[in-house]
């Protein structure tokens, strides 16, 4: 059993898309353990995204994430990361293939709907993050 970690980004709540992200989670099979809603700090956010510090759309995406409330959840399965990666598509709207959550209902980034782990290292880190200690 693996665990992951999912957030609908501030326009993918403000597009009433919670419930589809998570019913698509749902019916893949995976199982929702935790959910919560929040604001992040851009503190907690310029963390989130440290390996894109770098990056000039830095200040943008971490402007991005804070601007409004986001919706977080653990997710649990065989292969949860990667399956929930499946789930979501690629990066950019413009390469997540139809099917995908941001193939359907992203066009461009930084507006992906969704965040989700990339290794069940990080989404451990994430989870505690985002929800603190167990
Ligand atoms: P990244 O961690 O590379 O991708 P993912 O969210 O798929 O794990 O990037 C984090 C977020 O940064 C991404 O969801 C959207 C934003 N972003 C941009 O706005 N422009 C870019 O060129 C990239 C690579 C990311």
């Amino acid at each position: 059993m693996e665990r992951t970690f999912v957030m609908v980004k501030p326009e993918g709540v403000q597009r009433g898309l919670i419930g589809e992200v998570l019913r698509r989670i749902e019916q893949k099979g995976l199982r929702i353990t935790r959910l919560a809603m929040g604001r992040i700090e851009p503190a907690v956010a310029a963390e989130h995204y440290a390996h894109l510090k770098d990056k000039p759309f830095f200040g943008e995406l971490v402007e991005y994430i804070t601007s409004g409330p986001v919706a977080m959840a653990v997710v649990e399965g065989p292969n949860a990361v990667r399956h929930v990666r499946n789930l979501i598509g690629a990066t950019n709207p413009l390469e997540a293939a139809p099917g995908t959550i941001r193939g359907d209902f992203a066009v461009e980034l930084p507006y992906n709907i969704v965040h989700a782990s990339d290794s069940p290292e990080t989404a451990e880190i994430e989870i505690k993050r985002f929800f603190g200690a167990e």
